[in-house]
């Protein structure tokens, strides 16, 4: 495993994913937006949300859907074929979008600049020092009172303890096109626990496409400090 420029050694799934979203069928089932999201906006209207982050924007769904939707929207990514897609996207809708490159682990961004953050299947890609590091920068780029919305790997996944263990809850299954890079997988105290400084809003395992592929879908609140 080569290290990243940041010296995160299990931060490298951007490579793979870098990869699949160079074809039509990788990008296949990642263009429409998520429900979470969709049902979401009516609670980030009232709070007066405006700054919006997509991390991990992928080939820019969420970031697209949130521009549309009237927010002001950045977005981050570490595969440069997935924001060369997602700025396409945006040009041919007529969308200022910047898509940024970026890793997740030190986001190009200032602090306290968004009032909501998505990242949706994109932090659990690295061992607990990535995921522990990365929500400490979602922290940060939040301002007092914004919303993150996300996901994790919950321990029902099928996939968890299969292949090599390469840190605490995070395998890697070599040969496998999808799991070949290091995923981190965790219980509801140890997902509390990493985002012990958030005020959990809401946290329900949902099995998403494949069967047995159990994630986290999780709301948190930065909290106002009175
Ligand atoms: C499963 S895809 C999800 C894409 C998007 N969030 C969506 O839901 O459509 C995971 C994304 O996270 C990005 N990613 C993974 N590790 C990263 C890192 N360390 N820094 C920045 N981006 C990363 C990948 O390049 C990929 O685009």
């Amino acid at each position: 495993m080569t290290a990243n420029a940041n010296g995160f050694e299990t931060a490298t799934a951007h490579h793979a994913w870098d990869r699949r979203w160079s074809t039509t069928e990788g990008r296949a089932e990642w263009l429409e937006p998520e429900e979470d999201l969709r049902l979401l906006l009516p609670e980030l209207r009232a709070r007066g949300c405006r700054d919006a982050l997509d991390l991990g924007c992928g080939v820019g769904r969420h970031a697209l859907f949130l521009a549309e939707a009237g927010f002001a929207v950045e977005a981050i990514d570490g595969s440069p074929k997935g924001l060369t897609f997602a700025q396409a996207a945006a040009a041919e809708r007529g969308l200022a979008v910047p898509f940024r490159a970026g890793l997740m682990t030190d986001l190009p961004v200032p602090s306290c600049a968004f009032d909501f953050v998505v990242a949706w299947n994109v932090i659990y890609h690295g061992a607990s020092d990535v995921v522990e590091r990365t929500i400490g920068e979602i922290f940060r780029v939040l301002r007092p009172g914004g919303l993150y919305l996300g996901t994790m790997l919950t321990k029902r996944n099928v996939n968890f303890g299969r292949g090599r263990e390469v840190g605490r809850g995070t395998f890697v299954i070599d040969g496998d096109n999808d799991k070949g890079h290091p995923h981190f997988y965790c219980d509801a105290g140890e997902l509390a626990a990493l985002f012990a400084e958030f005020e959990v809003l809401s946290l329900k395992q949902v099995e998403h496409r494949r069967p047995g592929s159990w994630h986290w879908h999780l709301l948190a609140e930065k909290v106002s400090v009175a």
